[in-house]
């Protein structure tokens, strides 16, 4: 079974995620093909998507919702799996809870088998200027959150939900 792994990312925090997902069902023997949203990757291309975005400003990065509303046939076809990496997801108040991941699956076309919202980092060396002033504007914890080995073990967890 071919699983595709696309990725949206700023600054970098998703693309380790998405990677730790593609090491991990690799290693269970699965094919995997791990792709950056930019590159536009073709779904319909395999059995199952693993579709990770990172977030700003309470949504996913418009690469991917334009990637998932350009594919929304193919991906609809096919199990598809859905993570995010956010700052937020970091806060225990928010309880997994992250808006942009409900906003997008309200109009996705297409029901994943299984959501997760992970912690991933914010690193002021990794963004723009303008994004850093904004960042310090709202006082936005800084730090890398990212939990890898809960991240592989999500992997291990939905892979069998994958097989159509
Ligand atoms: C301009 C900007 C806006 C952001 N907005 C949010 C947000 O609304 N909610 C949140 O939880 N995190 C927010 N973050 C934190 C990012 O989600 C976090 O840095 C994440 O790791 C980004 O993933 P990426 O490195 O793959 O781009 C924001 C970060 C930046 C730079």
């Amino acid at each position: 079974m071919s699983i595709l792994v696309a990725y949206a990312t700023h600054t970098g925090a998703t693309r380790t995620l998405a990677e730790t997902i593609a090491e991990t069902l690799t290693a269970q023997g699965c094919e995997v093909a791990l792709a950056d949203i930019a590159n536009d990757p073709d779904p319909g291309a395999h059995e199952a998507v693993i579709l990770g975005s990172g977030i700003r400003m309470d949504a996913l990065e418009k690469s991917a919702i334009a990637w998932a509303d350009q594919h929304r046939e193919q991906l609809a076809g096919r199990p598809v799996a859905l993570f995010t990496c956010s700052g937020s997801a970091a806060d225990p108040r928010k309880e997994g809870k992250q808006k942009g991941t409900d906003h997008f699956l309200a109009r996705a076309g297409f029901t994943p088998v299984a959501v997760r919202n992970f912690p991933g980092w914010v690193i002021l060396d990794k963004m723009a200027l303008h994004e850093r002033a904004l960042m310090r504007t709202l006082r936005t914890p800084l730090g890398d959150f990212r939990d890898l080995p809960a991240v592989a073990a999500w992997a291990r967890e939905i892979s069998p939900l994958l097989v159509a």
